[in-house]
């Protein structure tokens, strides 16, 4: 039998890094799936799984994204929002109302719509899971990430709060924090003088005491054991997935 067989899971920024990666392993364990990201073009669509393209800031095509998961797959059992954008390391001054706000639409609210948009047949299925991914600078920050920390510290308390609210329909609300993944986002939060390439290897790779940076790998492999019947009384959890960073 396979982890995730027969279940329905919707995933967000399916095209990342990370997200490609989720998808992949979750077709190996048996799952149906619904990945959406703001382009999903030349990804086919088989039986298993429906590409959706949707800009998750805007409530009306997140629900197109839920309404076709409906449309093809009658039931919704999960929820993986890995869609993200990073900011580049600026100090506060120099940070615009305008970058403030896109950071916290893009990565609190629309992990809010989404949740949202997945809680009603959830609960009229009798439970489901919600894996929110946040970061693992929320727990460490660094400096210059500021709006980007504030959005993921709401991801981790929004996924408290939907926890004790939903346990008693059996839907359980988890997080992933992960550290600093090789995915093409880790560039994008160097300083816009940096080079990308040494920050990497310098400042990223280095502060992982396990000493090498999260493979895209990590992440899906702990998705799939939150999504699956192992994690079955696990809610409300944060899991730090970063070899050691948050310690
Ligand atoms: N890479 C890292 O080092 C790292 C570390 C900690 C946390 N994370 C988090 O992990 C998640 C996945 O990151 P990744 O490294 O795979 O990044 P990535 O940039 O490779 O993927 C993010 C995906 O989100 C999609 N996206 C962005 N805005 C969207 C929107 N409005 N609507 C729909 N899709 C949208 C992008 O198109 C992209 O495909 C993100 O939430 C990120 O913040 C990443």
């Amino acid at each position: 039998m396979k982890r995730l067989e027969n279940k329905v899971l919707v995933v967000t920024g399916a095209q990342g890094g990370m997200g490609k990666e989720t998808v992949k392993r979750f077709l190996e364990e048996g799952a149906f799936v619904v990945a959406a990201d703001l382009n999903v073009d030349g990804v086919v669509e088989t039986e298993a799984l429906l590409p959706v393209a949707a800009d998750l800031t805007k409530e009306e095509e997140v629900s197109n994204v839920f309404s076709s998961a409906m449309r093809k797959f009658e039931r919704i059992d999960g929820l993986v929002n890995l869609a993200g954008i990073a900011q580049a390391a600026t100090p506060i001054e120099g940070v615009s109302l305008a970058d403030w706000e896109k950071i916290i639409r893009v990565n609190a609210t629309a992990p809010f719509l989404t949740c949202r948009a997945a809680v009603p047949p959830m609960k009229q299925q009798g439970g489901g899971v919600i894996i929110n991914v946040a970061s693992i600078s929320m727990v460490r920050p660094r400096p210059g990430l500021n709006a980007y920390i504030a959005s993921k510290g709401a991801v981790v308390s929004f996924s408290q709060a939907l926890a004790i609210e939903l346990a008693e329909y059996g839907i359980r609300v988890n997080v992933v924090n992960p550290g600093p993944a090789d995915t093409s986002m880790l560039g994008k939060f160097s300083s816009k003088e940096a080079d990308i390439e040494s920050t990497k290897e310098t400042v990223f790779k280095k502060s992982v005491p396990m000493g090498r940076l999260i493979d895209p790998l990590d992440i899906a492999n702990s998705l799939v054991y939150l999504c699956s019947k192992e994690a079955s009384i696990v809610t409300g959890a944060v899991l730090n997935v970063d070899g050691g960073r948050g310690i």
